[in-house]
């Protein structure tokens, strides 16, 4: 009998093409991230702020790696919808309850791919006066960067394909997986 966290969904197993990233080498990541932070913003209190819907599940988890005050809160964004190319265009569908100024801000992504969406997201964050902003986010896509980005908290750098898993979705499914992986080609026809 395996642990909840590497546990499968049955009904998506059709769809799953390959597990590029496993749910212990996920939460071994998070951990060693979560001590960085731990130990960058020691004596301070931290404002996470997750890009949602994808970023709910990392930063749970994160969360529960940094031994700090922490406040929550989110946002959301438009995000691909059922395609799997960038718009280009971001739009905020949620805003933050807080009052950014003064605060430590560390924004938490689940996946940077054109960097169009955190991009924006630093600016419009920036414009509110934070003490600072740093960004965490569990995977980067390589090679694909459209815009420069410094991102001090990465996970894991990762091919430039399209993944689902870990808070990542594919048509809204997908999300609770504890891994990250692809899906077979056949799965993309169906939403
Ligand atoms: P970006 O603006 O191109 O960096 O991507 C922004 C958002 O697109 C991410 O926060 C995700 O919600 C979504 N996204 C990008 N790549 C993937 C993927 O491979 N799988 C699922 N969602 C993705
Ligand atoms: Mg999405």
């Amino acid at each position: 009998m395996t642990s909840t966290l590497s546990a499968y969904v049955e009904a998506y197993e059709p769809d799953i093409q390959k597990v590029l990233i496993s749910s212990e080498e996920i939460q071994a990541k998070l951990e060693e991230m979560g001590e960085r932070i731990t130990s960058d913003y020691a004596g301070r209190s931290l404002l996470l702020v997750g890009v949602l819907k994808g970023a709910f599940v990392v930063m749970a988890d994160l969360a529960r790696y940094i031994r700090l005050p922490l406040e929550f809160d989110f946002m959301a964004v438009s995000s691909y919808g059922a395609a799997t190319k960038t718009s280009g265009v971001v739009r905020i569908l949620k805003d933050l309850d807080h009052d950014l100024e003064g605060r430590d801000v560390l924004l938490v992504e689940d996946i940077v791919d054109s960097g169009l969406t955190l991009k924006y997201l630093l600016k419009n964050l920036a414009g509110r006066k934070p003490a600072s902003l740093e960004v965490a986010a569990l995977l980067r896509k390589e090679g694909l960067q459209m815009v420069p980005l410094d991102i001090r908290y990465t996970g894991f750098d990762i091919p430039p394909e399209f993944v689902v898993g870990y808070g990542l979705d594919y048509a809204e499914r997908f999300r609770n997986l504890p891994y990250v992986a692809t899906l077979k080609p056949e799965a993309y026809g169906e939403a």
